[in-house]
Order: structure tokens, then C-alpha cells, then sequence
């Protein structure tokens, strides 16, 4: 094979890995902590579990969302004018990295557009918990 053939190759599928979703590590981690109540898709279970896929929510409260993935939320909440009032489990054993990772996910899945979380964003949230 003649060289230029071979860094043609490479280019190819270094191209191809570029249009992998950038937000790989907080799909697998929705995946793991949070689909089973969000589920797979973002459009939460009935009047139980409220959604994220274009959720209002996500756009009013961008600053306690680190909070709430840490620990929870126990509260009476309205997302996208419907009321929910059952609890979500916090985990705290996520890292903020982790966090950071998970809020860039769903803020940017399933059509949401709501922008880049960075790390010392999420880190000053975090210092805002109750
Ligand atoms: C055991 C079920 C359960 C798990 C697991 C869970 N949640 Fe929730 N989540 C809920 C419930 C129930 C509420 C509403 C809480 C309330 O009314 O106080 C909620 C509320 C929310 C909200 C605010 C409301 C909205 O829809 O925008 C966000 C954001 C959220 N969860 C994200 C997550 C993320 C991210 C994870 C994974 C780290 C997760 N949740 C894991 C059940 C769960």
C-alpha cells in the first residue's frame, strides 16, 4: 500500500469519530443513574416522574441543577406548566466532573438547547447547596 493511501485511511476515521456525540461520558452516566425514572428518551413516566427532553425547568433553574443531581430534590415543582411532587434520590457520589458531564447530556439531548455547563460553573453551584 502505498503511504498516502494509509494517511488517507486514518484521515477517514479520525473523520469518523468526530461525529460521535461529544457528550458520550454523561450519556452513559443518564443512562446508568437516571433513565430509570427520566427513562432513555427524556420524557419522564406520567405524572410521576417529570421530564427533561424540553423541559422549561432546566432553563429556570440552570443553578441548582448541580444541586439537585447531588442531592435531590424533595419539593413541589411545576415543569412545563404540570405539577410533580414526588422525590428523586440524590447521588453523592458523583464528581462534579461527573455532574458537568450529565447537565451537558441533557441539556443537549433529545433537542434541548440550553447551552454548555463548565466545570466551574457546576463547582460554584455546588458550593451553593442547602
Ligand atoms: C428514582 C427516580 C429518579 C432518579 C433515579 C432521578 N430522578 Fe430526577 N427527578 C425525579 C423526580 C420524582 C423529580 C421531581 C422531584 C420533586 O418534585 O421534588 C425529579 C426532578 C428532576 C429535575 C428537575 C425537574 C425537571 O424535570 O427538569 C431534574 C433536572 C432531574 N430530576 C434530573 C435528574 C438526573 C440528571 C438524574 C440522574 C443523575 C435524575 N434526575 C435521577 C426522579 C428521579
Amino acid at each position: 500500500m502505498r503511504p498516502y493511501l494509509l494517511f488517507v485511511f486514518v484521515a477517514i476515521f479520525a473523520l469518523a469519530g468526530c461525529e460521535q456525540s461529544p457528550y458520550r461520558d454523561g450519556e452513559a452516566l443518564y443512562k446508568a443513574q437516571c433513565a430509570n425514572c427520566h427513562m432513555d428518551d427524556g420524557r419522564g413516566l406520567g405524572a410521576l416522574m417529570p421530564p427533561l427532553a424540553g423541559a422549561d425547568y432546566l432553563k429556570k433553574e440552570r443553578a441548582q441543577l448541580p444541586c439537585i443531581l447531588m442531592f435531590g430534590l424533595a419539593d413541589t415543582i411545576v415543569v412545563n406548566g404540570q405539577t410533580y411532587g414526588e422525590k428523586m434520590p440524590g447521588v453523592p457520589t458523583l464528581t462534579a466532573v461527573e455532574i458537568t458531564n450529565i447537565l451537558n447530556y441533557v441539556n443537549n439531548a433529545w433537542g434541548n438547547q440550553n447551552g454548555v455547563f463548565t466545570l466551574e460553573e457546576v463547582r460554584k453551584s455546588l458550593e451553593t447547596c442547602k
